[in-house]
């Protein structure tokens, strides 16, 4: 290789660094602008604007499937922010900073036993109220003793909601998510259409 070639090849192995750290800091950043936002004492502040973030889907346990003592009756609808919803499209794993947000909402009442209701699209349920808040953050270092995801519960009721919430103890969340989970704590199948949609 003579001195020009070589000098070319300096020149472009330069410039993909500065790209690929470009992108880093680039996502980073993002990821520091939209991620979660930490207490002085170490609680999750509630995010805003969750309801412009990617919705992935909403299971739905409702009390006519439970013998009417549903834990949770609502909609569950889980949402993402854009930043770690991009990452994960890319790589298949869940970013360091990635929330799940999920969003209680009640079914409107129905005159049927089951709760359901008809409307003009047919006998169903359908979304009423908003009705609490639970949420699950990634960063492996703060929550090392619970696979690396901290649990936030921001009440379970109509808003307005708690501001910030400090994370619940093991037994109380993260145990379940252990156990039962897709993969990395997070109930990812529910949540593949979404995900994995081209
Ligand atoms: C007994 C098991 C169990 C416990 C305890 C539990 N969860 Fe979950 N969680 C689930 C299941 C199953 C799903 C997905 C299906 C659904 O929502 O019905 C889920 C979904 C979630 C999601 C949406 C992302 C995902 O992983 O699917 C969040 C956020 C969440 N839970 C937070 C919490 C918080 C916070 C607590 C504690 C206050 C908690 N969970 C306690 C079973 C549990």
């Amino acid at each position: 290789m003579n001195l020009t070639n070589l000098r070319g090849t300096a020149a472009t192995l330069a410039l993909a660094a500065t790209i690929a750290l470009g992108y880093a800091t680039t996502s980073q950043a993002q990821m520091q602008a939209s991620g979660p936002q930490w207490t002085a004492d170490g609680q999750l502040v509630l995010p805003t604007g969750y309801h412009q973030w990617v919705f992935l889907g909403s299971p739905l346990t409702p009390h006519a499937l439970n013998d009417g003592k549903a834990g949770f009756p609502e909609y569950h609808n889980v949402y993402v922010h854009p930043v770690a919803f991009a990452a994960y499209q890319r790589t298949g794993r869940w970013p360091e900073g990635t929330i799940l947000l999920k969003e209680l909402q009640l079914t409107l009442d129905g005159r049927a036993s089951d709760g359901s209701r008809v409307e003009a699209s047919g006998r169903g349920f359908f979304p009423g109220a908003r009705n609490g808040i639970d949420i699950a953050v990634k960063d492996t270092a703060r929550f090392k003793d619970t696979n690396g995801w901290g649990f936030f519960n921001f009440g379970h009721h109509a808003p307005p909601y708690a501001k910030t919430a400090a994370a619940a103890p093991k037994a109380a969340c993260a145990g379940c998510h252990a156990q039962n989970a897709t993969a990395d704590m997070v109930f990812s199948k529910f949540y593949a259409p979404i995900l994995e949609a081209k």
